[in-house]
């Protein structure tokens, strides 16, 4: 069942190349061309966007919210379906609602969803189980294609929940003609060579982020950071490590590090900074030599290439160059990595963490 590998985790994990070929081989044409195979009158004339989400799928729809407004120029907001269930945000027209769950079962969310339904929304969900409660309540279903993930720590299903938000990005911008069609097929190709980068990462880092990981077994508190379209990646490698390792770990855009949050750091508190070239990479470069003088120890998620980022992480992860928009999809794998192997070396129970579950089906 988990072939040869230690943990459903690790192996789910590993399966993440697969699954993003697999939502690319369904969605995407041999002329590079996009269908979501998704009614119009769900993806017509969108003014605003609403995500609801909980935990690592809330992760995935901040990423969602970056693609639509920066790509596609639609506002969008993020609710956790906890909160939006009690105070909904005011209705406005032509708003597309997504409700986004790998189990298509969390209580919240499909509460919410079905508010935003009752509301007159036009509901979307995003889900690997289209069989699930989710199907019966959204309009249409965008079925991720990752499959049933058995870890109650999401790994590949978060990977296939950022893909559709990329597909779901780019068909809209064609749609709203915000990126000129050579732009869209430029990304469609750069998300075609992820899979290949992925299982670089996976076949190059597995040992080293095995051997870091003793040095923080006795570690009580982490801090990782990042910015732009990586900051729910800082989130999402926290909430790993947290719900596996039980070790604190807390996600800020680095930029509000200032703000508070340095005033934790010192040599017991290492900082993981996500540090890729693009338009925030020597803020967060800098960022990160701030943390440094508080003697944190640094680890960085960034390009081997690059001399400053190499002098800078006292440990580099390193993620080969792409595209800064597609980066998340490559940044959040040694992260993962990360929690996983810390996890392994304490002894915990990986796939099943105390007091959490795979589905969240209560309030
Ligand atoms: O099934 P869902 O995607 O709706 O689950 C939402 C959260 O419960 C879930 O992502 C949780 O945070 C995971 N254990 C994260 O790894």
């Amino acid at each position: 069942e988990k072939q040869g590998f230690r943990h459903y985790m690790l192996k789910e994990i590993h399966e993440q190349p697969g699954v993003v070929r697999a939502g690319l081989a369904s969605f995407v044409n041999e002329a590079d061309r996009i269908n979501l195979k998704l009614p119009d009158r769900i993806l017509d004339q969108i003014q605003n966007v609403q995500i609801l989400a909980c935990g690592t799928s809330w992760h995935a729809a901040l990423v969602g919210k970056y693609l639509l407004e920066q790509l596609v120029h639609i506002p969008t907001s993020v609710q956790y379906a906890s909160e939006y269930r009690y105070a909904p945000p005011p209705n406005l027209p032509n708003t597309l609602v997504i409700g986004v769950t790998q189990s298509g079962e969390t209580a919240d969310t499909l509460a919410a969803l079905d508010l935003a339904k009752s509301r007159g929304d036009r509901c979307l969900g995003i889900t690997n189980r289209p069989e699930s409660s989710i199907g019966r309540i959204a309009d249409s279903i965008l079925d991720t294609q990752a499959g049933i993930e058995i870890g109650v720590a999401a790994t590949k299903t978060f990977m296939a929940q950022l893909l559709m938000f990329y597909l779901l990005a780019l068909d809209l911008a064609d749609r709203h003609q915000t990126m000129p069609p050579d732009a869209i097929k430029d990304m469609v190709i750069g998300l075609r060579q992820l899979p290949a980068h992925m299982e670089r990462i996976l076949e190059s880092q597995e040992r080293y982020i095995e051997q870091l990981a003793h040095s923080f077994t006795h570690t009580r508190d982490f801090i990782y950071l990042g910015r732009g379209v990586n900051f729910p990646i800082a989130l999402e490698g926290a909430l790993k490590l947290k719900e596996i390792s039980y070790i604190h770990a807390e996600g800020y855009p680095a930029g509000e590090m200032k703000h508070g949050p340095i005033a934790l750091l010192d040599e017991d508190v290492p900082v993981v900074a996500i540090a890729t070239p693009g338009k925030v990479y020597e803020k967060v470069l800098s960022n990160a030599q701030e943390a440094k003088a508080r003697d944190a120890q640094l680890i960085g998620v960034a390009p081997l290439e690059d001399p400053v980022a190499n002098e800078t992480f006292d440990h580099l992860l390193p993620v080969p160059i792409v595209d800064e928009i597609l980066s998340p999809m490559l940044t959040v794998i040694p992260l993962q990595l990360m929690a996983y192997q810390i996890a392994a070396h304490r002894g915990l129970d990986v796939d099943q963490p105390r007091n959490l579950a795979k589905s969240v089906t209560v309030e």
